[in-house]
């Protein structure tokens, strides 16, 4: 069973400034509700015992958020307000689940993922990227399941537009082993719609094996000088690793950017 998750926070979150200036995008309110306890709620329900953040000194509000509860102590002794009671209750739930681990330079996600290495126990781990929330189904989860049957590592998958290519990591599929899972062949970082195996694209939930760990201790910037995630895949995929493409049911909602994000709120709104 899989029952650690790891969620890189590290990141400068460029995209959403001036917001992400003195703020970390993951606690931004997505229809009243920072992001990243859609996440840590997707974690729960898919079995998930323990979380590590990667997070950096810049982002400490995160740690924060779950760690100082002198104020809600203070305001619980002062109003014993039942909602508030529950919101407590619920950091603190999450509080005895999460690790912190820091990555203070933002050289990639391949970079951050490696900050893990020594608190990940079992063979494989769950890995979710917070600007990518998928509602209406629980990913994770079903990931999972797709873990234990096949054996293997299990990326998300979503079917993209083709002038979007550029902007993603985009698989190369072989053998279909059922309506909703593949095996890969290849993964690109990025490339021109023109060299793109197809329009398949990565989404932020991984269940990746704990050997990707010697792959990424090895690894080299690749584009934008960055350590991807996928480049070490990629490495494990050449060494005859099965990795899976999941399509996943559900609806993908991108927070990273400002568009996406505003989008986000009004999707979850709706649902
Ligand atoms: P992104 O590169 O998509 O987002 O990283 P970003 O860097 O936060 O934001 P932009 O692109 O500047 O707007 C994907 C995920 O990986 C984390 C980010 O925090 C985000 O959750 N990340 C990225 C790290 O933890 N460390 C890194 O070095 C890079």
């Amino acid at each position: 069973m899989i029952k650690q998750a790891i969620i890189p926070l590290a990141g400068l979150g460029t995209r959403l400034l001036p917001l992400t200036s003195v703020f970390a995008k993951e606690l931004l309110p997505i229809n009243g509700r920072p992001g990243i306890e859609y996440i840590l709620d997707e974690c729960i329900e898919a079995g998930i015992k323990e979380v590590i953040f990667i997070i950096s000194k810049k982002k400490k509000i995160i740690k924060d958020y779950f760690y100082k509860d002198s104020f809600y102590k203070k305001i619980i002794k002062k109003k014993k307000d039942p909602r508030i009671l529950k919101e407590y209750q619920k950091i603190l739930k999450y509080k005895k689940m999460i690790k912190f681990v820091y990555q203070n330079k933002p050289l990639g996600t391949g970079d951050a993922v490696l900050k893990t290495k020594k608190f990940i126990t079992d063979n494989f781990f769950l890995m979710l990227l917070p600007d990518d929330l998928i509602i209406k189904n629980n990913c994770s989860k079903t990931m999972i399941k797709v873990h234990k049957r096949y054996k293997a590592s299990v990326m998300a998958s979503l079917s993209v537009n083709k002038k979007s290519i550029p902007r993603w990591g985009i698989y190369k599929l072989s053998k279909k082993l059922d309506k909703k899972n593949q095996f890969i062949t290849d993964v690109v970082e990025k490339p021109t719609i023109n060299s793109a195996p197809s329009n398949k694209a990565v989404i932020g939930r991984y269940i990746l094996p704990k050997k990707i760990f010697l792959k990424l201790q090895k690894q080299k910037p690749g584009k934008g000088g960055e350590i991807h995630i996928t480049d070490a895949i990629q490495s494990l995929i050449n060494d005859n690793e099965k990795f899976i493409a999941h399509s996943f049911l559900g609806k993908y909602l991108d927070c990273g950017s400002m568009h996406g994000y505003i989008k986000s709120s009004m999707e979850i709104a709706k649902s």
